[in-house]
């Protein structure tokens, strides 16, 4: 069985983070979250009142920063200069402003080659918005998950009750619908469905029926 690379992409709450998290545990794979590391970079540019419309400042902001995806017993930590962010990066102020912080190009080019050079072992699940498309357009298993945005504002809203923080599914529906739109119109690597990429309507499984799909898909690429 080779090593292979597997790129899962897909719009908000798909489910894309948690099945990956379980597709690369049984594979004893890397599991890679790209939104997380948006993420990092959109609560450090609030903290340091750093204009989120300014393409140069976000990017140089990258530049000076220090974002690390550690492995650990209860899920994967994510370092912000060597803080653990991993709670603050799932609030709700977040979630509202990382689209905006990802639609800078300069800032982006930077990522990819980071995201590239964590992949570059091999035996890695990357979950994000362009990852087929723009990080490893070589990955030998592209999937492209999504359900329908009630079914994504359920879940986020399950989710968010699990970390005790306080949504309505209604303000969630909205607020994934408006992230879709940005990531989807932004011109630097929106977020596309890859042509190469297998599409996994995640609507009506479970997260164990999706895992089992990707496992199945990855054993025929990996063969
Ligand atoms: O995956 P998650 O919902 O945590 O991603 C947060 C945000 O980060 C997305 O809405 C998108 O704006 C950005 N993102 C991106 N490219 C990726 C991963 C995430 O632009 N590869």
């Amino acid at each position: 069985m080779k090593n292979i690379q597997i790129a899962i992409d897909g719009p908000a709450g798909a489910g894309k983070s948690t099945v990956a998290k379980i597709a690369a545990e049984k594979l004893q794979y890397t599991y890679i979250d790209t939104g997380a590391m948006y993420r990092a970079l959109t609560l450090k540019a609030l903290r340091t009142s750093t204009d989120l419309d300014s393409e140069q400042a976000i990017a140089d902001l990258l530049k000076d920063s220090t974002i690390e995806l550690v492995p650990a017993e209860n899920g994967q930590r994510v370092l912000l200069d060597g803080e653990d962010v991993s709670e603050e990066i799932r609030f709700p102020n977040i979630s509202a402003n990382v689209s905006k912080v990802a639609a800078h190009a300069a800032m982006r080019a930077i990522m990819v080659v980071l995201q590239h050079d964590m992949a570059a072992r091999g035996g890695v699940v990357m979950d994000g918005r362009d990852i087929g498309t723009a990080v490893l357009p070589q990955a030998e298993l592209k999937v492209f998950m999504s359900a329908t945005v009630e079914e994504r504002a359920r879940r986020r809203f399950e989710d968010n009750n699990k970390r005790g923080i306080e949504s309505s599914i209604e303000q969630l529906q909205q607020e994934i619908a408006l992230r879709d739109k940005m990531d989807s119109e932004r011109e630097a690597s929106p977020l596309v469905q890859a042509e190469d990429a297998i599409f996994l309507d995640t609507t009506t499984l479970s997260i164990d029926e999706a895992a089992d799909a990707i496992l199945k898909l990855a054993s025929e690429r990996m063969a």
